[in-house]
């Protein structure tokens, strides 16, 4: 029930799209790093907000979902995208002697959307790229979803580094388009593998808060709902946006649980009960959409994350104080890459992450009290 619900939110891609293609980076640093937890809307909003404002804005767009894998790896995600580019900017008729390397793209299977992925090189995925921008002369968004996993794809460096050097327009014929990038990731720091490090191929580019769902979604949704149940079953939108907190802004879990509770024994006025009298259950809810929970977690690794939950922002895993204090509830003291090493396994599970060298926070803020009350139970 109530799949189709889909909140658009004009406002916030007007102002991304204006920012974004407007702007003209120093260091040709087109690119725009976007990250945010699990299930609260990202690829929604690309496809359905930002992608349309973008191509009415006169932009070509690329969209790749690295996470998919359908297409063997991030080469054939790219290729199927840039195929749709070709498709829709009327490229296919472009001859040998104009665009050679769309013309062998095309002669290799390209335009049945099922490219010869094993045929080709990385270095002719750019090179293809190239030929786009050259031959549009307009701008490329190139859309990834999911970023950070192009990391772990044998190509992914390769393509990496060729993507940063083709925003530089010295590196295109004149009037050529420019290459543009959106980046998004569920993991901040997966994510800022690609921005903080000197080496990092998008070094100096910043990764920003994917902006979540607010009230005037909650309101919207609740006014939908409302109008399908009976006047005796009405949602209180303060409930709706209490439970909508509770829920670290997943939208779906947030619709699941309304229709949940509509249909349930007492009906929509269940929700008072269930936020005053058990958060902690719609907490759990959305703790588990965006980790796999506790399962698995080592001693070392939980009083790891006590510690850190204690200390907040002070927390300074490798100090003396904090490893004699880690050590306290398990016997003995651990070594400071043992504690290394538990954090890692926290940040590979996007519980923890490294806003510095050396500095570790919880991927939530939100979520500290419960965390706690959790890990103590
Ligand atoms: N604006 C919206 N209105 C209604 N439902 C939405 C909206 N945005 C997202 N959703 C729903 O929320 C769910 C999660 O959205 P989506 O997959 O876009 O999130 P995500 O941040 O990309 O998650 P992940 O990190 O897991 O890829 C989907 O079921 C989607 O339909
Ligand atoms: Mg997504």
């Amino acid at each position: 029930m109530f799949k189709n619900f889909y909140f658009k939110r004009n406002f916030q891609s007007e102002a991304l799209c204006t920012d974004f293609l407007s702007k003209d980076e120093p260091h040709d640093l087109n690119c725009l790093f976007l990250s945010s937890p699990k299930g609260v809307g990202k690829t929604s909003f690309i496809i359905n907000d930002l992608m349309p404002k973008l191509r009415q804005d006169g932009a070509n767009v690329a969209y790749c979902d690295l996470w998919s894998q359908e297409s063997g790896g991030a080469r054939g995600e790219l290729l199927v995208a840039l195929n749709g580019v070709l498709v829709s900017a009327g490229l296919h008729s472009l001859s040998n002697q104009h665009a050679p390397l769309i013309a062998a793209y095309l002669s290799n299977g390209g335009e049945k959307q099922k490219p010869n992925v094993a045929s080709v090189t990385a270095g002719f995925v750019l090179g293809l790229l190239r030929d786009i921008l050259e031959y549009t002369k307009r701008d490329l968004v190139l859309i990834l979803d999911e970023a950070q996993d192009i990391l772990d794809d044998a190509d992914g460096m390769a393509l990496l580094i060729g993507m940063r050097a083709l925003m530089s327009p010295a590196t295109l014929a004149d009037g050529a388009g420019r290459l543009r990038l959106i980046c998004t990731g569920s993991y901040r720091d997966k994510l800022n593998a690609l921005v903080l490090q000197k080496e990092a191929p998008f070094f100096g580019a910043h990764v920003q808060e994917f902006p979540r769902l607010g009230r005037e979604f909650v309101e919207a949704l609740t006014e939908a709902l409302n109008a399908r149940f009976s006047d005796s079953n009405q949602l209180d939108v303060e409930d709706v946006d209490t439970a909508f907190s509770l829920l670290g802004n997943q939208p779906a879990t947030l619709i699941h649980v309304l229709v949940d509770h509509a249909l349930g024994a007492q009906g929509s006025a269940g929700l008072r009960q269930t936020i005053t009298q058990n958060p902690d259950s719609l907490r759990l809810l959305a703790w588990q959409t965006q980790n796999s929970g506790f399962e698995g977690l080592t001693a070392l690794q939980r009083r790891v994350l006590e510690v850190l939950l204690e200390d907040g922002s002070g927390f300074s895993p490798f100090a003396a104080r904090t490893l004699a204090r880690i050590g306290e509830a398990m016997g003995e003291k651990p070594s400071a890459p043992k504690v290394q090493k538990a954090l890692d396994g926290l940040r590979e599970r996007g519980i923890v992450w490294r806003p510095g060298r050396g500095r570790y926070a919880l991927q939530d803020q939100d979520m500290r009290e419960w965390l706690g009350r959790l890990l103590a139970a």
